[in-house]
This record gives structure tokens, C-alpha cells and sequence, in this order.
């Protein structure tokens, strides 16, 4: 009784504060909408994703091990957030030196999280939900372990001989890009005594690079890809995807990798209504990705906002957002979909980008979910779980610790066993599921408000985007608009109150429909105020 009473105090002082108490789940007819925009080849761009750490998620088998059948277990908590597809880190067979990324078996289920037919009941249970389901694919490279590279080692007369990169030097002049660039490690070379060659490795050494010069590898991955569109997955996360091909010039989106992604794209097409999205390079930016807006990517990552958008909080400075939406505006082919997130396994968690500071979390989350964008949650950061400080692989475990479900030490509804694979980070004792359902003033509650707010509405899928150019460098501000309805959403970057005027027109502006603050328009100039920390969105009339 006590604990209740507490709860609605809060929730009286969230609704002062913010206006009336923001619904956490939508009506029906906003869940019938839905359905409509989901149905479709553009589903994806009405969709919310959600990347998922299988390993991490939850562990049905007690061995402190998250795993498929764990996953199905949380499926209708996914739906009840608002989740329409699933992106999970690789899990097929793997030495797991690079948490996945170094696959041994690209036919099968690593037998930590299940086998084929786990995978086969994960997607029916996803579907019967309609929750889409999207693997990892890991083309570039496979781990040492695999039979392919086991034989390939042994001698330059195996069968596999080909199939990886050797060289005589580890300066191999027609490999434009090594040694001195390897993502991890001092060198993309390491030599193989067996065969007294060097193998060439974008990554870790136990990663070597796959050799698509040799078309018998192309080909081999293609039918992989065939292989799980046949099992019913709805399409792919492509891993490292420009680094396919190397050149004496280049290793990096050089024109071969291009012709292979048209024919990855290819064989979506042979499969109504898959999509693949790009893991893209941060330097390139997304926009190449997306070749003519039907012939490569349907969607591609915006690294240029996801890894540095907390530098622009640091600096309460919106012009990082601002350069990412205005790419999205100006050089995106018609159909090219930009997909925004705040999280990763890569990216580290949003907790810390946002300086553990909630408002930070809750704009950035914004921007990424009212853009012209599919949004992107990483497991956890709804909860705004910590980055966590024990590392198994790499540093990069900090982001992917076990998902918190309850307060209860030691397992928190992950598992039952004595301790998970990797040890929570910490606060998981109010960082939980259930913790947070029944906190009105939690960050589960206002990604529940969010996603609600959102559901059903075409206009944030794929509705104009216009950003406009503001004075003041700490607000962000862009209008959304399709054929039934508009909006202006203004987002500031500060902790103080703060207002700004740009030179422009947008109509006629209505009622707050989110968040606080003031709009107004004369024809020529439009002025707004934000609170501090603060964000607003405008209806404008139609
Ligand atoms: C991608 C993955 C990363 C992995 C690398 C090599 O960048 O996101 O986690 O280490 O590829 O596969
Ligand atoms: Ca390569």
C-alpha cells in the first residue's frame, strides 16, 4: 500500500511538471494503423528495431548462458514495448574471439543458444507475434576454426587454397590497405608456417579475410544467404560489409564490393519484403550504402549521429544532429532509409555517451525516433543500463552485460545459475525490468510514452523532414510532415532554458503534443522556447 501511495505522488508531480500522464501503451486503433504500415514491402521504415545480445538476453537452461529459447521467453515483453523486428548479434557456431563476429559454421546454431530447430520455433514465435527476426551476417571474414581456413592453412594446393588472402609479404602491394590498417591488433598480416605465407585479417588474427576474388566464395555465401532467407528470416544486419574486396587502391567500398552488394540485394529480392541493412564506415558516412535507393542497401546505419552524438551534449552543441538530419534531407536517394541509434554492441552504452545524465538520454532517443529514420534500441538502454567493467573478449563487453529483468540478486530473472557469463553492471538492483514498470519517472516508462506516442503515425516513418536553421546552436529544430498530419519537434542540447529564431515559416502552429515549451510564427520569423533540458512538439495546422 505504502509503495503504491509513493507511485502516485510521483506520478502527480510528473503530471505537473509535463502535462497531463503520457500513455505507456496505445489504443487499438493506433495498434490496427500499425498493422497497416508493417504490411508491405516498406515495412521496415514504419517499423522499431531492436538489437538484441542473444547471449546476454535471457538464459532459459540455467547454464548463466542467454540462448534462443530465452529469447522466445521475452518476445511479449519485445511486443509490449513496442519492438516490430529483431536484430540479433551472430549466433551461429564460434570460437567467440570476437563475440561472434568470428563465425566456424555458417549452416548452424552455435550450441550455447540452441540448434536449428530452436531458430525455427524462435522465428515462428516471433511471426506469430509479428515480430520480424534479423540475423548477423558476417561476409568479410570467418573464424581460423573454420574447416575452410583449417585447410586453407595447410598448404597452397588444398582445396581451400583460395579461399583466403595469403601473400608472400606482409606488404602485399595489390592489398591496398595493409599492414598498417587493421581495425584491432598492429598488423593485418600473420604468417602461417604450414604454409609459409601470411593471411591477410581486417580484424583479429583468428579472423581471416574470405578471398572474394575466387568466385567459388562468392558464390558460397550467396547460397548461404539463401539458406536462411529459406528459414524464414526476415533479412540482415551485414557486418563490416565494405571491406569485402581489396584492391591495390583501396579496401574499402571499392567497386567490386559494390557489384556484390547489387547481387546480395539480388537474392532479397527473391524473397517478398526481406531487407538488409548496413553496417556502414564512419568516414564514408551512410549515404553510399544506398546505391540509386533501390539497388543496395534498404537502410543504412548513421554512425555519424549513433557514435557522436554525446560529444555533441558534452558540447551543447547541436550541429553533429543537425549535419546527420540534413545529410538524411539532401543526399539521400528517394527510398534510402536512414537507421538511427544511440546504442550498440559497438558504440558502447548510451548511459555513459549521455554522461549518465537521464535528459541527454531522452533527447538523443528523441532525434533518433523522430527523424526521418527507422530507430534502432540496443537491448538494455531502454532500462538506460550501465556500461559494465568485467571483460571477457574485449573492452567492448561493457556494453554487453546480461539485461536485468528483476531486483533479485544474483540472477535479476536473467538466469538461475550461480553468475551469468559476464557480470551485470551496476545499479542492476533499480536498472531492471521490473523495477522500472512500476516507476512513472523511469526510462522504461518514457521509451514506453515514446514509442506509444509514435505508434501508428506514418509521418515519423517516412513523412518530409525539413531542418531548419536556427541562431542559437544549442537547439535543434525540423518539421515532419506527410499527406495527414505535421509537425515542428525542437530538441535543445542544454541544461538551461533556452530560445532561438530561425528565418522561415511553418505554418500555423497548434497544440504542445509532447514534451513543454513555446512556438511562435509571424510568416517570416519563427521563434521557440524551450526549459532547460527540455524538448517540444509542435502540431502544425495541415
Ligand atoms: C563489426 C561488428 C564488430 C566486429 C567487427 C568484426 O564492426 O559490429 O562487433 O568486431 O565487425 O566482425
Ligand atoms: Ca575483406
Amino acid at each position: 500500500m505504502g509503495v503504491r501511495r509513493v507511485g502516485l505522488v510521483v506520478a502527480l508531480v510528473a503530471a505537473c511538471a509535463g502535462g497531463p500522464v503520457k500513455p505507456t501503451h496505445p489504443t487499438p486503433e493506433q495498434e490496427a494503423a500499425a498493422d497497416a504500415l508493417l504490411t508491405g514491402p516498406d515495412w521496415y521504415r514504419n517499423a522499431v528495431f531492436y538489437e538484441v545480445n542473444v547471449r546476454s538476453f535471457a538464459d532459459s537452461n540455467g547454464d548463466g548462458i542467454g540462448d534462443l529459447a530465452g529469447l522466445v521467453s521475452k518476445l511479449d515483453y519485445l511486443k509490449d514495448l513496442g519492438v516490430d523486428a529483431v536484430w540479433m548479434m551472430p549466433i551461429m557456431p564460434s570460437p567467440f574471439k570476437d563475440s561472434g563476429y568470428d563465425i566456424a559454421d555458417y549452416r548452424n546454431i552455435d550450441p550455447a543458444y540452441g540448434d536449428l530447430a530452436g531458430f525455427d520455433a524462435l522465428v515462428a514465435a516471433a511471426h506469430q507475434r509479428n515480430i520480424r527476426v534479423m540475423m548477423d551476417l558476417v561476409l568479410n571474414h570467418t573464424s581460423d576454426q573454420h574447416a575452410w581456413f583449417q585447410d586453407s592453412r595447410t598448404s597452397a594446393t588444398s582445396e581451400h587454397a583460395d579461399w583466403y588472402v595469403w601473400s608472400d609479404t606482409p606488404s602485399d602491394p595489390n592489398i591496398g590497405c595493409g599492414p598498417a590498417a587493421p581495425t584491432f591488433g598492429d598488423s593485418a598480416w600473420t604468417f602461417e608456417p604450414a604454409r609459409n605465407q601470411y593471411y591477410f585479417h581486417r580484424f583479429y588474427p583468428a579472423q581471416p579475410d574470405l578471398n572474394y576474388r575466387n568466385p567459388a566464395v562468392a558464390a558460397e555465401m550467396l547460397d548461404t544467404v539463401r539458406f536462411w532467407l529459406q528459414r524464414g528470416v526476415d533479412g540482415f544486419r551485414c557486418d563490416v560489409i565494405g571491406y569485402l574486396f581489396e584492391s591495390a587502391t583501396g579496401c574499402n567500398m571499392i567497386p567490386e564490393t559494390v557489384d556484390y552488394i547489387k547481387q546480395l540485394r539480388g537474392v532479397l529480392d527473391e524473397f517478398p519484403n526481406t531487407v538488409m541493412v548496413a553496417e556502414t564506415d564512419i568516414g564514408l558516412g551512410p549515404v553510399p550504402y544506398l546505391g540509386d535507393g533501390t539497388d543496395m542497401f534498404h537502410m543504412a546505419f548513421d554512425f555519424p549521429y549513433g557514435y557522436f552524438w554525446g560529444v555533441a551534449f558534452l558540447g551543447e552543441n547541436s550541429s553533429i544532429a543537425q549535419n546527420a538530419l540534413q545529410t538524411v534531407q539532401t543526399q539521400y536517394p528517394p527510398g534510402g532509409q536512414d537507421a538511427m541509434l544511440i546504442g550498440s554492441h559497438d558504440v558502447g552504452r548510451a548511459w555513459s555517451h549521455a554522461q549518465e545524465l537521464a535528459w541527454r538520454m531522452q533527447r538523443a532517443t528523441e532525434i533518433s525516433m523522430f527523424s526521418h529514420a527507422t530507430p534502432f534500441i540496443y537491448y538494455g538502454d531502454e532500462l538506460a543500463v550501465h556500461d559494465g567493467t568485467t571483460f571477457v573478449v574485449d573492452s567492448r563487453d561493457s556494453a554487453r552485460t546480461p539485461m536485468p529483468w528483476t531486483a533479485d540478486d544474483p540472477g535479476h530473472g536473467f538466469t538461475t545459475a550461480a553468475a551469468p557469463w559476464i557480470p551485470f553492471s551496476g545499479g542492476a538492483d533499480t536498472t531492471n525490468v521490473a523495477s522500472e514498470d512500476a516507476d512513472p519517472g523511469s526510462m522504461l516508462t518514457f521509451y514506453r510514452q515514446l514509442l506509444t506516442f509514435r505508434r501508428g503515425h506514418a509521418v515519423w516513418g517516412t513523412g518530409d523532414m525539413n531542418v531548419l536553421t536556427l541562431d542559437n546552436p544549442s537547439v535543434l529544430a525540423f518539421t515532419r510532415s506527410d499527406s495527414d498530419e505535421a509537425y515542428l519537434v525542437v530538441e535543445s542540447f542544454s541544461e538551461d532554458p533556452q530560445d532561438a529564431t530561425a528565418q522561415a515559416s511553418v505554418g500555423a502552429i497548434g497544440d504542445v503534443v509532447w514534451g513543454a515549451g513555446a512556438a511562435t510564427d509571424d510568416g517570416t520569423t519563427l521563434h521557440v522556447s524551450l526549459p532547460g533540458e527540455g524538448s517540444a512538439v509542435f502540431a502544425l495546422s495541415h
